[in-house]
């Protein structure tokens, strides 16, 4: 299907989010259609999915059961208010989701979108002590190079400086752990062997604020946006221990690695390390319609469930919290991932994607690779006095080529759909070494 205005003045009353506006409107790239592994442009080429949309189509696109499931659902009940009052699929997905969750993990709270995810689960934990009559816990340590999303929550205990640095002060009372990412670990294949004493980090920030005034500790157990950085061996665990130890909730932001992206259903199931809550969106509904869900323990459902039952325990929630679209389209998703075994075949081809990947060691310009699950991150040397113009470059000539890549920095990641074949790898990884190969 053509696009049938493609004047790029047509293009101007749309602020794209993330997007070098000027660049793209000059040279616009469209897509049009979707089907499994491949977007269709508006001039009608086929370009494969390297990175699941935004990490997010983790079954691959227009899949029947998720597109009929929305259509059924609009027509039947469009849109049921989500504050004292119910609809049933909303507590048929939440049950579906703690079934595939870790053992502990018992509560959803549904949001719209990651970043709402983080807010809420901030918001929770610092409440939650509130609820238990701990309300000086009000510090939320996050991490250098960690991304949660884009709210004021999330920026602030997030770790990116250009997502920081033109928003003002943002919330106080936060620290940041040191990022996880090590020069001794280039090269590593899988979790790698260097940094686990990175999480005592945590005991000097204890010793410098009190424990008694942190509510939370937020890490993504793999990092994604920031180029795919990978927790040590025995970091998460050493976490857990120092959180536990000194009452503080640790919260996993799971909104790339929940749903099967590392082979498990989660990443908590993935390193064996339940944390007190865990944010999720995107793989949720396979990107189809926007949510998000918080996960949490029965411990922290369980302290608002105090005082008179006519009280409203939790001041927080939006106007789409388990809006039935959505709703359908995260049963269907979910449905989907179990009847294809999704999960189990991230599994079987992540050897197969890990060598293709590590096969670019030799690629022009390439400084490192790492991997995990079905991500994987080719880090390229900046040209001098220009970063980031390296990776865009390649992104565009990627587009041209017909495969569909991102890049952060000057680091490719990539994050292909569940349903990705050998031959898809192949043709991925070849494409991307000729890209490589080609570049200034
Ligand atoms: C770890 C993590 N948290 C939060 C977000 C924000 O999600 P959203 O863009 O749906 O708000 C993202 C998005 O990439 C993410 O990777």
């Amino acid at each position: 299907m053509a696009l049938d205005r493609p004047s790029p003045n047509d293009l101007r009353a749309f602020w794209m989010p993330f997007t070098a506006n000027r660049q793209f409107k000059a040279a616009p790239r469209m897509f049009v259609g979707a089907k499994d592994m491949h977007y269709t442009t508006a001039e009608g080429r086929q370009v494969l999915d390297g990175t699941a949309g935004l990490w997010c189509c983790n079954a691959g696109h227009c899949r029947p059961k998720i597109t009929e499931a929305v259509q059924k659902q609009v027509a039947e009940l469009d849109y049921a208010p989500a504050f004292q009052m119910g609809h049933p699929i909303a507590f048929e997905l939440a049950n579906r989701i703690i079934d595939m969750a870790p053992d502990g993990i018992d509560h959803v709270f549904y949001t719209n979108s990651g970043s709402e995810s983080v807010e809420t689960a901030l918001k929770i934990a610092i409440a939650y002590h509130r609820a238990r009559g701990d309300g000086a816990r009000t510090r939320l340590i996050g991490r250098e190079r960690g991304y949660h999303g884009v709210n004021f929550g999330g920026i602030s205990v997030g770790g990116i400086v250009n997502n920081r640095k033109v928003f003002g002060t943002m919330l106080g009372g936060v620290d940041h752990l040191p990022h996880t990412h090590l020069p001794e670990n280039a090269w590593t294949k899988g979790q790698p062997d260097h940094g686990a004493n990175l999480a005592d980090d945590l005991e000097r920030i204890v010793a410098l604020h009190g424990a008694e005034t942190i509510a939370a500790c937020i890490v993504e157990p793999v990092a994604g946006s920031t180029g795919v950085l990978l927790p040590p061996k025995g970091y998460l665990e050493r976490l857990r221990e120092i959180c536990t130890k000194h009452g503080i909730l640790l919260i996993f932001d799971e909104v790339i690695t929940g749903f099967g992206r590392l082979g498990s259903p989660f990443a908590a199931q993935h390193f064996d390390v339940l944390p007190d809550m865990m944010t999720t969106a995107k793989g949720l509904t396979n990107g189809v319609i926007p949510m998000g869900a918080v996960l949490t323990t029965g411990a922290v459902h369980d302290a608002f469930m105090q005082g008179p039952e006519h009280l409203i325990e939790l001041f927080h929630g939006y106007t789409y919290s388990g809006n039935p679209i959505a709703c359908a389209a995260g049963l269907a998703t979910l449905e989907t991932y179990a009847e294809e075994g999704l999960f189990d075949r991230c599994a079987e081809i992540a050897p197969y994607w890990q060598e293709a990947l590590h096969s670019l060691q030799d690629a022009r310009h390439v400084i490192d690779i790492r991997n995990m699950g079905l991500i994987g991150a080719v880090e390229l040397e900046p040209i001098a006095g220009a970063p980031t113009k390296r990776a865009f470059s390649a992104f565009l000539k990627a587009y041209e080529k017909g495969i569909l890549i991102r890049t952060t920095g000057d680091i490719i990641a990539m994050s292909p759909p569940l349903i990705i074949d050998r031959a898809q790898v192949d043709e991925l990884i070849g494409t991307l070494r000729e890209v490589l190969d080609a570049l200034d």
